[in-house]
């Protein structure tokens, strides 16, 4: 029996230097210590010994136990540390490697160009104000010397909300706002995005950006105007840029004009962009009427005013020959990357 339990020792010890992991430690543990186990056995057997047998065998059988016991807890401390060690080998992230780089965005086109317009009028010591895109028809027509019969209030042109309220089809009301919220001088620029009901083509969208402009002060004449506008061109267009002035016709501006530039791609001797005619034309102006300064109780033998507003998709168009203006708001990254 004292041979069995050597041997029994031995076997344990064996095994368990095989033993990598914890579930093979742990069965090893089953096989020699577990009920149904071999050292289990021998002990049970010990009851046909002799008083004198049984109490050298089962000393030796309880030393061999705590040896098993012994060996087991070694066992299953190495296999727990070499399985951290594992693990830490798998989970280590070299901090030294250079990060993933995500591509950067780009600024739109319109953006680009809206910021290049306000940065030239900005320079010029003009402040930009905001208005709401929902907007009153009052602010939008009325207050703007747009009456009750002007065309432009038709339904087909105009997203009306309510009878009383609607998306702004132009940038201008933003000049009633600051009529009624600013003393003269006033000299404000607002770009923003309008609406109306026109069916989307190459050159027509039912929402798109104006940056509208207004300078009201003592004393403001048409060179004032001209002079501003002139300059605002040859920021935009480039030094050689020329500028005429052409008779038009706005509710809220007397006398109204329409500013040309000099064609920027041929300088005026005609070609496809500016369709042979060597001008293109660029924006609405005029000097502020009357009636829309009196919206602000502005004295009107004493102050007088000019504004203009621009279309930003046709500028951008013209700079970039972009010739169709829904590529703006398709956003296809192959078209907006090409503006970085
Ligand atoms: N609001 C006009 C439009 O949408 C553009 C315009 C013309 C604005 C003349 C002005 C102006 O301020 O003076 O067509």
């Amino acid at each position: 029996m004292q041979d069995q339990l050597n041997k029994i020792l031995k076997e344990a010890k064996a095994q368990l230097e095989e033993a990598r992991t914890h579930a093979q430690t742990d069965e090893i543990r089953v096989r020699f210590l577990g009920k149904k186990g071999e050292l289990t056995a021998i002990l049970r057997g010990m009851g046909k010994l002799s008083p004198e047998e049984r109490r050298t065998t089962g000393q030796m059988a309880n030393q061999v136990r705590a040896q098993i016991e012994e060996m087991l807890a070694e066992k299953f401390e190495a296999v727990k540390a070499a399985a951290k060690e594992a693990q830490f080998r798998k989970e280590k992230i070299d901090v030294t490697e250079p990060g993933r780089l995500e591509g950067l965005g780009v600024r739109h086109p319109i953006t680009i160009t809206m910021n290049e317009i306000s940065r030239v009028f900005q320079n010029m010591g003009y402040s930009i104000v905001e208005g709401p895109e929902v907007e009153t028809v009052f602010n939008n027509f009325d207050a703007l010397n747009a009456g009750p019969d002007h065309p432009a209030r038709d339904m087909t042109d105009t997203f009306y909300i309510t009878e009383d309220v609607l998306l702004r089809t132009q940038t201008s009301p933003v000049q009633v706002r600051t009529l009624l919220s600013q003393k003269p001088p006033i000299k404000v620029i607002s770009p923003g995005r309008v609406f109306r009901c026109d069916t989307p083509d190459a050159t027509h969208s039912p929402m798109f950006h104006q940056v509208e402009g207004l300078l009201v002060d003592e004393g403001v004449t048409m060179a004032d105007l001209k002079g501003t506008l002139d300059s605002f061109a040859k920021q935009l267009f480039g030094t050689s840029t020329r500028t005429k002035f052409r008779p038009h016709h706005f509710p809220f501006t007397e006398p109204s004009a329409e500013m040309d530039v000099s064609c920027f791609k041929c300088g005026g001797k005609g070609c496809r962009v500016c369709k042979g005619s060597g001008w293109i034309e660029i924006l609405g102006c005029g000097m502020v009427h009357p009636n829309v300064l009196k919206v602000g109780g502005l004295d009107t033998e004493k102050y007088t005013g000019f504004a203009f507003g621009l279309g930003v998709e046709r500028v951008a168009m013209l700079k970039y020959g972009v010739d169709d203006i829904r590529l703006f708001y398709e956003n296809d990254m192959r078209f907006i990357n090409q503006f970085k």
